[in-house]
């Protein structure tokens, strides 16, 4: 007959000690997951490049960065995605999913995590600036089943450009390659996008390849629903998914 109360002999006696005692169990789980841990991530702080470059992809205008301000200040994010899964219905529903290097320039990202209203990843063009006008102001007036609040003060609060200037400069601190020049000019160039009679149009384009310059509002004065629409109409369209490739050797 075998003995099943034998004890452990060898190695697994040693394991015992282990298993008998919380406190070197807890060190030692410890030790195992920092070394696990620092394995996978330390990598990543010494990779080139963790995001695959595409073509078209560029800093936010400076306008239009004062706009992303206005919608994470009013919790749009809090309602609205801007990440579109690889999957067929979200596909078919938003268009071409969503690539890391979109959101390469978003500090912080706003990918969301709640879909309360649709996602906005690629809402750029999809409307006229007079229907986001209407719709921001008081969007049952255009969608009449609409739940979505009315954000009609932005109209009248206006955009400091100066401000601006400052949001821009933070964002190279935090990595996003705008120029000394960029910094600048960068209040004169929120005036600029609003103005396309402006002197600066080309200059501005140059900077910003693709930049749309309008009176997004048709109001005068750079308002912050300037902005916002601005920031809006940019939305998925620095990419042109026409020509676009996914690279196949990945
Ligand atoms: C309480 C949730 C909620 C908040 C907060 C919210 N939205 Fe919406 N949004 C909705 C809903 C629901 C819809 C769909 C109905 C409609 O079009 O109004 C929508 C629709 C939209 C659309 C049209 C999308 C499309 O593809 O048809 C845009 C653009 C939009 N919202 C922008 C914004 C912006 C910008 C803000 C912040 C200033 C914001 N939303 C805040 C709920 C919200």
């Amino acid at each position: 007959m075998t003995d099943t109360t034998q004890k452990p002999k060898g190695f697994l006696a040693r394991h015992a000690i282990l298993e008998r005692s919380p406190t070197l169990l807890f060190l030692c789980s410890f030790g195992v997951v920092t070394i696990g841990g620092i394995v996978e991530i330390a990598p990543l702080f010494y990779l080139e490049n963790t995001i695959e470059k595409v073509e078209g992809v560029r800093p936010y205008s400076p306008l239009e960065l004062a706009g992303r301000d206005i919608y994470i200040r009013e919790g749009c994010y809090v309602c609205h995605s801007q990440m579109i899964r690889p999957m067929r219905d979200e596909v078919e529903r938003y268009g071409h999913y969503s690539l890391a290097a979109e959101s390469m320039y978003d500090h912080p990202f706003q990918w969301g995590s709640k879909r309360t209203g649709p996602d906005v990843a690629r809402v750029g063009g999809k409307y006229s600036d007079a229907w986001h006008l209407d719709h921001l102001s008081a969007p049952r007036s255009v969608v009449p089943e609409s739940i979505m609040p009315g954000y009609a003060y932005l109209t009248e609060s206006f955009v400091n450009a100066e401000y601006v200037a400052d949001l821009v400069a933070t964002h190279r601190f935090v990595g996003v390659p705008y120029t000394d020049e960029m910094i600048a000019v960068a209040a004169a160039d929120v005036r600029t996008q609003v103005d396309p009679d402006s002197d600066d149009y080309d200059a501005l384009l140059a900077r910003y390849p693709g930049a749309q310059i309008r009176n997004f509002d048709g109001a005068p004065g750079v308002s912050e629903m300037d902005a916002l629409i601005a920031y809006l109409q940019v939305l998925g369209t620095m990419v042109d998914f026409s020509t676009f490739t996914p690279d196949a050797s990945r």
